[in-house]
């Protein structure tokens, strides 16, 4: 059975919201500004897009800064099931810049373990760019695994399997155009 036969609308599949449209686009804004204060004098700024969860906050985030910068994108898998993360990373689409010199903003859905970011920036900083900064729409530090905190955050949340606003749950829900919380049942299954 699919998830669209079982609850036949997306929105049932939520326990409740955690944070609604218009918070999100009220932070967003906020979160604009401050990259738009924080580079205001900085050229070769790349924003990199962490496919696919981060790419509905990407889209809304780019439009709130009034920065000269260039769009880029990546997909990193992670091995481990849909709810844990290994920490063992693999570029599955690397960006086209190169970011050598040049001040990069990487822009994610959400720090959980910390693990997968950790390791990417790693990764990145082989590259000798001038900077790294990361930029997460949500927080969970309750779940961290290791030394790392978003430069940027957007909400610090409970311990709890959010989907919706470019996070999945079994790569669907990312259409949602809120976060909530996933009824517990959807994924006890
Ligand atoms: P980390 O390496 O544990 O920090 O993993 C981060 C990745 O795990 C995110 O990019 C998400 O893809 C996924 N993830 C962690 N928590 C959630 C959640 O509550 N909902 C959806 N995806 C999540
Ligand atoms: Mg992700």
């Amino acid at each position: 059975m699919t998830l669209r036969e079982k609850y036949k609308d997306m929105h049932y599949m939520v326990d409740h919201v955690l944070i609604d449209e218009e918070t999100l686009k009220k932070r967003v804004k906020e979160l604009g500004e401050e990259l738009s204060r924080d580079y205001a004098d900085k050229d070769d700024v790349i924003m990199v897009c962490i496919l696919k969860g981060a790419v509905v906050f990407y889209a809304d985030l780019c439009r709130a800064t009034n920065i000269f910068m260039k769009m880029d994108f990546m997909a990193i898998s992670s091995y481990g099931d849909a709810q844990k993360t290994s920490g063992i990373v693999r570029i599955a689409k690397d960006m086209d810049s190169s970011i050598t010199g040049k001040h990069v903003i990487i822009v994610e859905d959400i720090m959980d373990s910390g693990l997968t970011l950790s390791h990417l920036i790693r990764l990145l900083w082989e590259r000798q760019p001038a900077s790294i900064k990361t930029c997460c729409l949500l927080d969970k530090p309750s779940r961290r695994e290791c030394e790392i905190t978003p430069d940027y955050c957007g909400f610090t949340i409970p311990n709890e399997f959010v989907v919706g606003y470019g996070l999945d749950y079994n790569q669907e829900m990312r259409n949602l155009p809120y976060i909530g919380v996933l009824k517990p049942e959807v994924y006890a299954e």
